[in-house]
C-alpha cells in the first residue's frame, strides 16, 4: 500500500466528472488499498478517487473505525429526510460548513469482487456516502452549504 498526495481545492481535478469503472482491475484494487491508506493516514471519514487524482468513481468510506466501505460506480437509488451538520473535507483543510443532505440514503454499487451490493446508511453515514459521490461529479460540500 501506499499513501497518496490529497489535492487541494483550487486543483481543477477536483472539478471534474469522474468515468465510471468499466472492469475491477488488479489496478482498481491498488487504487482502493492506497485510498484507504490515505484516507486513514488524513484521519478522514471518507476519500474518492479524484481527490488523489484519478479520475474514476472510486470511493471509500469508514465511519465506523475497522469497518471501510469500498464502493465502485456509486449511486445513490433512494434516499429520505433531512440533516443538517457540519462538513469538512481533506481537500479544504480547516474549512467547515453547515450542509443540507438527507438523513437516510441507500446507495448501489460494485464492490472490490465486481459485485453489486447496496448499502443503506442514515446521520454520518448518509452525509458521507454524499459528500464522497459528489466528489465523482465535480461537487465540494461547500457547494451545498445551508444557507
Ligand atoms: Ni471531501
Amino acid at each position: 500500500m501506499a499513501k497518496l498526495r490529497i489535492l487541494k481545492y483550487g486543483d481543477d481535478t477536483l472539478r471534474k466528472v469522474c468515468r465510471p469503472v468499466e472492469t475491477v482491475t488488479p489496478r482498481i484494487l491498488t487504487l482502493l488499498d492506497d485510498m484507504l491508506e490515505t484516507m486513514r493516514a488524513a484521519d478522514g471519514v471518507g476519500l474518492a478517487a479524484p481527490q488523489v487524482g484519478v479520475l474514476r468513481r472510486v470511493v471509500v468510506v469508514e465511519v465506523e473505525a475497522g469497518h471501510p466501505i469500498e464502493l465502485i460506480n456509486p449511486k445513490i437509488i433512494a434516499y429520505a429526510g433531512e440533516q443538517r451538520e457540519q462538513e469538512g473535507c481533506l481537500s479544504l483543510p480547516n474549512e467547515w460548513g453547515t450542509t443540507v443532505r438527507p438523513a437516510h440514503v441507500t446507495v448501489r454499487a460494485l464492490d472490490r469482487n465486481g459485485k453489486e451490493f447496496e448499502i443503506t446508511g442514515s446521520d454520518l453515514l448518509a452525509r458521507a456516502l454524499c459528500h464522497e459521490i459528489d466528489h465523482l461529479d465535480g461537487k465540494l460540500f461547500i457547494d451545498r452549504l445551508a444557507k
